[in-house]
C-alpha cells in the first residue's frame, strides 16, 4: 500500500511548502499555510474505464489537421463574441466574479437557451432553488438537466449515463474528488478537480464552463495555476448597485482578449446590451452645465460615455476632489494642468467627477471630455448635447492623439453626434464623414471653441 503524502499549501497563493510556517514567503500572508493530503493510493482517472492510451506522435505543423471554426454557438451573442466566436469543443472556460454579480444567472440562462443537452451541476444551490431561478428567467428547456452534486466521481458517473453536450459546474470551490482527502475549496482539491474536468473535456471534446469564486484581491480564489490550466478565463464584473455587467476575457486560447460583452441585470435575468452607448448617456430635457460625452473604447468596442463634473467654491480650507469611475490621481493631474498651463483658478474649488452608468473607465481618450465637463461646470455654461470628445491631455496642457480614432468617429457619427473634438495630431480618414471633426491642440483652443 502506498503511503499517504501530505504537503503544505498557502491557501492564498497556492505555493507549496515542505513544512509548516507562519507566513507564506511567497505572498507574505499570515496563517494561510495548511497541510493537505495530496495523494491517496488509488489511481487518478476521470473515468475508471478510460485507459485507452495511444501514444502521440510528432507531426509537422503543416500536416496537423484542424476542424477549423468548429464552434458551438450559444444563443448569447455577447458571450460568443467574448469567446471569439462560440464555445470550442473540449475547452474549459473559467468564469470568475464577485458574489452576487450574476455568474450563476448567466450560465443558467445560457444552459437553458442551448439546443444541445446541457448538464448543469450545482454544488451551491438545491434543485428547487435553481428551478425558482429558472422560472424567473422564463425559459423552459427540457434539454437542460440539473444535478446537485459535489463529488466529481459521482458527477462523472452521471455523465457516463447521460453523455451531455455541454457541462456547467457551479462552482469549482464546492467540488471534491475521492482521490484527495482535503476539504472542498482547498488548493489541492481545486487543482485536482480542475485537472479531472480538463481531462474529461479533452477526451470527450465536451466544452466545460466552470464558475470560480474570487478572493478579496479580485482574482480567482485558489492557486494561480488554475488560470494556467484552463483555456479561457472570463471575468464578470460591474457595480452591484447598478444594473450593468461587463463580461471580460482575461485569457483566451482561441481568440482575442480585447472583446467584451455588456449585459443589463433585469428582474427576468440578464439582457444583452447591443448598443451600450445609448443607455450610458442620460436623457435630459435641456442642456445642463458640467456634462460632456466622451467617445471611448472598452476593449475593441466603442462606447460613448457621459462625464459629469461639479465645480463649486470650497467651504472648508482644503478643497475636496472626488471621482467615481475615473482615476482620482489623473483627475488631480488634470486639475493641475488646468491651473498651471491654462490659467484656470481651480485651486480653491471643490471638484466632483462622475462617470454615469457605474462603470470604470481606463481609456485616456476620456481626458478631453473630463476637461470640458470641468470647464463647463466652472463657467456654468452647457456644452451642446451633440458634441463629443476623444483625446488625451498631456502634462504640458497639450491635446494628444489617441488610438483607433476612425472607430470612435464612426461610432459618434452613427449615434447622431454633429461634432467630435480630437487632437490636431490624430490622423483620420476624411472622406464621406457625416460628422464635423474639430481638431484642437491646446486647452485654451477648446475653451475658446466651446464657451
Ligand atoms: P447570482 O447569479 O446568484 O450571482 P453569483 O452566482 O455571481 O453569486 O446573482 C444573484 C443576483 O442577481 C441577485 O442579487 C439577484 C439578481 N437577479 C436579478 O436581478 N434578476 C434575475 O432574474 C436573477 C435570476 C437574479
Ligand atoms: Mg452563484
Amino acid at each position: 500500500m502506498a503511503k499517504t503524502k501530505t504537503t503544505f499549501f498557502c491557501q492564498s497563493c497556492g505555493t507549496q511548502f515542505p513544512k509548516w510556517q507562519g507566513q507564506c514567503s511567497s505572498c507574505k500572508e499570515w496563517n494561510t499555510i495548511v497541510e493537505e493530503i495530496v495523494q491517496k493510493e488509488e489511481k487518478r482517472n476521470w473515468k475508471q474505464t478510460s485507459s485507452k492510451k495511444t501514444a502521440n506522435i510528432p507531426l509537422p505543423v503543416s500536416e496537423i489537421e484542424i476542424n477549423k471554426e468548429h464552434r458551438i454557438h450559444t444563443h448569447n451573442n455577447e458571450l460568443n463574441n467574448v469567446l471569439g466566436g462560440g464555445l470550442v469543443p473540449g475547452s474549459v472556460t473559467l468564469l470568475g466574479g464577485e458574489p452576487g454579480i450574476g455568474k450563476s444567472t448567466l450560465l443558467l440562462q445560457i444552459a437553458l437557451e442551448m439546443q444541445q443537452q446541457v448538464l448543469y451541476v450545482s454544488g451551491e444551490e438545491s434543485q428547487s432553488q435553481i428551478k425558482m431561478r429558472a422560472e424567473r428567467l422564463q425559459n423552459k428547456n427540457s434539454n437542460c438537466l440539473i444535478l446537485t452534486e459535489t463529488n466529481t466521481q459521482n458527477i462523472f458517473k452521471n455523465i457516463e449515463n447521460l453523455d451531455p453536450d455541454i457541462l456547467v459546474i457551479d462552482s469549482i470551490q464546492t467540488l471534491h474528488t475521492n482521490q484527495i482527502d482535503a476539504s472542498p475549496g482547498t488548493v489541492s482539491q481545486i487543482k485536482e478537480t480542475t485537472a479531472e474536468l480538463i481531462k474529461f473535456a479533452k477526451e470527450t471534446a465536451t466544452p466545460v464552463l466552470v464558475i470560480g469564486h474570487i478572493n478579496k484581491e479580485g482574482t480567482i480564489a485558489g492557486p494561480k495555476i488554475l488560470e494556467h490550466m484552463v483555456d479561457v478565463v472570463l471575468q464578470f464584473e460591474g457595480d452591484r448597485n447598478h444594473t450593468y455587467r461587463i463580461l471580460r476575457s482575461q485569457k483566451n486560447r482561441f481568440g482575442s482578449t480585447a472583446e467584451l460583452g455588456i449585459y443589463e441585470m433585469l428582474g427576468t435575468g440578464l439582457r444583452e446590451v447591443t448598443n451600450p452607448s445609448e443607455i450610458l448617456i442620460s436623457e435630459k430635457d435641456s442642456d445642463l452645465s458640467g456634462t460632456a460625452i466622451a467617445a471611448t473604447l472598452e476593449g475593441m468596442r466603442p462606447l460613448m460615455i457621459e462625464v459629469q463634473a461639479l465645480v463649486s467654491t470650497a467651504v472648508y480650507g482644503t478643497p475636496q476632489r472626488s471621482s467615481t469611475g475615473y482615476n482620482l490621481k489623473r483627475l488631480n493631474m488634470i486639475l493641475a494642468v488646468l491651473e498651471k498651463r491654462a490659467g484656470f483658478r481651480l485651486g480653491a474649488k471643490d471638484v466632483f467627477l462622475n462617470i454615469t452608468g457605474g462603470i470604470q473607465v481606463a481609456d485616456p481618450a476620456i481626458d478631453l471630455a473630463v476637461v470640458s465637463a470641468i470647464l463647463s461646470s466652472n463657467d456654468d455654461e452647457a456644452i451642446p448635447q451633440n458634441y463629443t470628445f476623444a483625446a488625451e491631455i498631456g502634462l504640458a496642457g497639450e491635446i494628444r492623439p489617441v488610438n483607433r480614432i476612425d472607430q470612435r468617429i464612426a461610432e459618434a457619427e452613427k449615434l447622431g453626434f454633429d461634432k467630435i473634438f480630437i487632437s490636431k495630431f490624430n490622423k483620420y480618414k476624411k472622406d464621406n464623414l457625416g460628422i464635423q471633426v474639430v481638431c484642437v491642440s491646446k486647452i485654451e483652443e477648446i475653451y475658446a471653441l466651446l464657451f
